[in-house]
């Protein structure tokens, strides 16, 4: 099998919970926070990202069936709308259960033409993990991403908010032995700060 067919490879999708088997686990906080959103959008269905956004930072990174039931249910939706929109967008994490970090590597054609194979290579001799894996400590998972649209700093690297670019192996060593040893912008983080963009729109437009 191909490299390509492997890397697009369907992966299961979880069952939608029952009504019986509902487990809501948002915060109180991400409660407020989905209520402040609501008042926001001419209607339900337009808060489903930032609903999902708060749905990722609660769930610790990772949308599973019952992330997803949980937005769909507070929001009114249908649970295949929901799951819909959060299988549509990358960002979202909905394949597997990411590590702390993500690594998300550029392998488009600037930042292969620069080296990214060889990056993923090596990432794969250092931390042992491939496309959509995550190392046994929980850290790190490595993606392979589509352009970040930051060409000229390739071969191009996303974790959390922040890129780095260009790389080279020294760069992704420091890098990795920065984030090892430091909170950087984690996946939780992320979906944090995203929500508080999203708040802090809500506050201006008031
Ligand atoms: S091809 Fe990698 S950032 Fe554009």
């Amino acid at each position: 099998m191909s490299e390509l067919v492997q890397l697009g490879a369907p992966h299961d999708r979880p069952r939608p919970p029952r009504a019986d088997e509902l487990n809501l686990r948002f915060s109180e906080q991400g409660i407020h926070e989905l209520e402040a959103l609501k008042t926001h959008y001419p209607d339900l269905k337009s808060c489903i990202l930032p609903g999902l956004w708060i749905a990722q930072r609660e769930y610790g990174g990772f949308l599973d069936g019952a992330a997803i039931a949980e937005v769909a249910h507070r929001l009114n939706r249908s649970y295949a709308e929901v799951e819909g929109v959060a299988t549509f967008y990358t960002m979202y994490n909905t394949a597997h259960k990411p590590g702390k970090h993500k690594l998300e590597l550029c392998t488009c054609l600037s930042c292969h033409l620069c080296g990214s194979y060889r990056l993923r290579d090596y990432i794969k001799s250092k931390l042992g993990i491939s496309h959509g894996e995550t190392t046994e400590d929980g850290l790190f998972t490595m993606e392979e991403v589509e352009c970040l649209d930051a060409c000229d700093r390739a071969p191009l690297m996303q974790v959390g908010d922040q890129y780095y670019g260009p790389l080279d192996e020294a760069k992704l060593d420091a890098l990795i032995d920065q984030l090892r040893n430091t909170e950087g912008s984690t996946v939780v983080k992320m979906a944090d700060e995203i929500v508080q963009v999203h708040l802090r729109d809500v506050e201006r437009h008031k």
